[in-house]
């Protein structure tokens, strides 16, 4: 399965929300977030925050993410139910190399999982690098405030290498929406989104724009 695939979390349209824009059809163009995020991970050293630490994923986290992806992680994502098992191979044939592994502070076991999915430039814009995050926890790590500290630090390195940030949740979870917006991102949209399942919810889009490609709220609406 390609790495996109892998990596669609809350939602499945890949495409940004600042409709209108299309991807370049020029593959090489296309692919240079995903080309520029895995030098920034590739190279990355690992980032603590209080109890927790985040780092690149490791082919030998392939067992440890598995156990992460709970019932509770494939009804909030809309996954087919051998997601967990794809995960499993797609990081023991390094197949995810953008996954990022929230651990309890320099421990190694994986306890959640940042995915970062790098969006396809535009040929209209074909310097605005975006990336797109999503975000589980695994049943233990839940509840201690690592999501929030992970995802504060992965932001930052982000917008600090010129990338910006995009990401989807629904309006019922509150604990999704409060990491986000303690990262800094702000709701630009609110659009109906079809999970990977086949099922339609309420989605609220969340973004933050590297400061070199801050625009008005009102050219990303939907
Ligand atoms: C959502 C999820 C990633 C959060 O991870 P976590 O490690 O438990 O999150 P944290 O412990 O960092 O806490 C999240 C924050 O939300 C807050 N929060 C939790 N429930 C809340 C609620 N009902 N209303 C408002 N805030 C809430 C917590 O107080 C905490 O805030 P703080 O850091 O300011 O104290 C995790 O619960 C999870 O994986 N859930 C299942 C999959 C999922 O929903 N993924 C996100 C899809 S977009």
């Amino acid at each position: 399965m390609a790495v996109l695939g892998l990596v669609t979390v809350c939602v499945v349209a890949a495409r940004r929300p600042s409709s209108g824009i299309r991807p370049s059809r020029d593959p090489s163009v296309r692919a240079l977030t995903s080309t520029f995020v895995r030098g920034v991970v590739g190279t990355a050293e690992p980032l603590r925050a209080g109890a927790t630490s985040v780092r690149a994923v490791r082919s030998s986290d392939a067992d440890a993410i598995e156990a992460t992806i709970d019932d509770v992680v494939i009804g909030v994502m809309g996954w087919p139910v051998d997601m967990a098992a794809r995960y499993r191979t797609a990081v023991r044939r390094r197949r995810a190399p953008t996954l990022m592994v929230i651990t309890e502070r320099d421990r190694e076991v994986a306890i959640g999982v940042v995915a970062l999915e790098p969006l396809p430039v535009t040929d209209s814009e074909p310097f605005h690098r975006t990336v797109r995050i999503g975000l589980w926890m695994g049943p233990q790590g839940r509840g201690k405030g690592h999501m929030g500290r992970a995802v504060r630090l992965l932001v930052e390195l982000m917008i600090g290498n010129d990338i910006s940030l995009l990401a989807e949740t629904a309006p019922t979870n509150h604990a999704a929406r409060h990491v986000l917006e303690r990262a800094g991102m702000v709701e630009t949209a609110r659009r109906v989104v079809r999970l990977p399942d086949g099922s339609e919810v309420d989605g609220i889009v969340y973004e933050r724009f590297a400061p070199r490609f801050a625009r008005r709220p009102t050219d990303h609406q939907p």
